[in-house]
């Protein structure tokens, strides 16, 4: 399926200052320079927020992260669950269409979602209000069929049951998630034979559906203030530490490291300059294992090997210009110092 940014884009994204606090605070999970691993969780926040991801909003995430904006796309357009088009101001369904659901009546709650909604899945509904669209298994199986409605499961569905549980939408209110047909969990539907005596006293829902209607989010757009907000370390955002959002706002872009023998750093701007290289391993010697230099496997050792390296002491050597003349014959580029190599390669020639 061909995925690409909706034609109509809003002019502007900004997240609420609930989760603008949160997404600073995810950021901190990683290395300063490597904020970008928390683009997942900030893209999934936009649309959390929006319902679905404009383009203002993955460049918003990627300025945050100090990241092209290509590098963004690529994630957001990778990734199916990333909504690339409006979605229903209500709710957006996404029907699972495989083996079990299928088996148990999934074509039936399509035909509901073409009735009631839309035609074609991820088209809006002429109010606006709904959308839907068929998904892959959503690993409640024994539940089949099933929907996603927002952040919850609505299970063991028929097409009466889920053409109310729209209508009910609709009407403003959020019909309880989990099991539709009277079940408690994924027990037979004759009922248990063994492990019953859980049942006396049980709640009527399961933890499952109990969370679910206790939070009470499942159709509604997240603004940060649901729930508390949980920094990485525990502590809860919001509380009175003025110092742990300041220290996450705006992460920079990976800033360049102190520069020393062992980490040479500014070879993307070096002029290159060939490094010492040898036709074999040294005269007496066997070749050292490249491959203990971490980020270097089979291949790349081979590459080395017929650049013409073959010991630790070759590359502890390298300077910011040899990085730059081995790092535009190698076919991964900007390894040799994410990874390090010089430092390493060191420390291994110091036996
Ligand atoms: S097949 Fe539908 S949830 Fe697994």
């Amino acid at each position: 399926m061909l995925r690409r940014l909706y034609h109509d884009q809003p002019e502007s994204f900004a997240f609420t200052p609930a989760n603008l606090e949160w997404a600073r605070a995810q950021i901190t999970k990683y290395p300063e320079d490597r904020a970008q691993s928390a683009v997942i969780p900030l893209l999934w926040r936009a649309q959390e927020q929006e319902g679905w991801l404009t383009k203002p909003a993955i460049e918003h995430v990627a300025d945050m992260l100090g990241m092209a904006y290509i590098r963004a796309l690529e994630v957001a357009t990778f990734y199916f669950m990333f909504q690339l088009q409006p979605v229903g101001s209500i709710a957006h369904v996404q029907v699972c269409g495989t083996t079990s659901c299928m088996i148990c009546g999934a074509e039936d709650l399509i035909a509901v979602c073409k009735d009631k909604i839309a035609a074609n899945a991820h088209e809006l509904s002429t109010d606006g209000t709904f959308s839907w669209e068929e998904v892959e298994c959503l690993g409640a199986c024994a539940n089949a069929p099933m929907v996603q409605i927002g952040k919850d499961y609505y299970e063991d569905l028929t097409a009466e049951r889920f053409g109310w549980i729209l209508d009910e939408l609709a009407a403003g209110r959020v019909p309880t998630p989990g099991p539709q047909n009277g079940r408690y969990a994924s027990e037979p539907l004759s009922g248990l034979t063994s492990l019953t005596d859980h049942e006396a006293g049980r709640d009527s829902l399961n933890a499952s559906a109990r969370l679910a209607t206790d939070i009470g989010d499942t159709v509604k757009r997240i603004d940060g203030t649901e729930v508390p907000l949980l920094a990485p370390w525990g502590k809860q955002s919001g509380a009175d530490d003025e110092e742990a959002p300041a220290a996450a706002a705006a992460p920079a872009p990976a800033p360049a490291p102190e520069p020393s023998p062992a980490a040479p750093t500014p070879a993307a701007e070096a002029e290159e300059s060939e490094p010492e290289l040898l036709s074999g391993p040294r005269e007496g010697r066997a070749p050292d294992d490249l491959k203990k230099i971490s980020g270097v496997g089979p291949k790349l050792e081979g590459m080395l090997n017929e650049l013409g390296f073959y010991h630790y002491d070759q590359i502890a050597q390298w300077g910011p210009s040899e990085i730059a003349w081995v790092d535009a014959r190698l076919t991964f580029k900007g390894r040799i110092e994410r990874d390090n190599w010089v430092a390493q390669a060191t420390e291994l020639a110091k036996g």
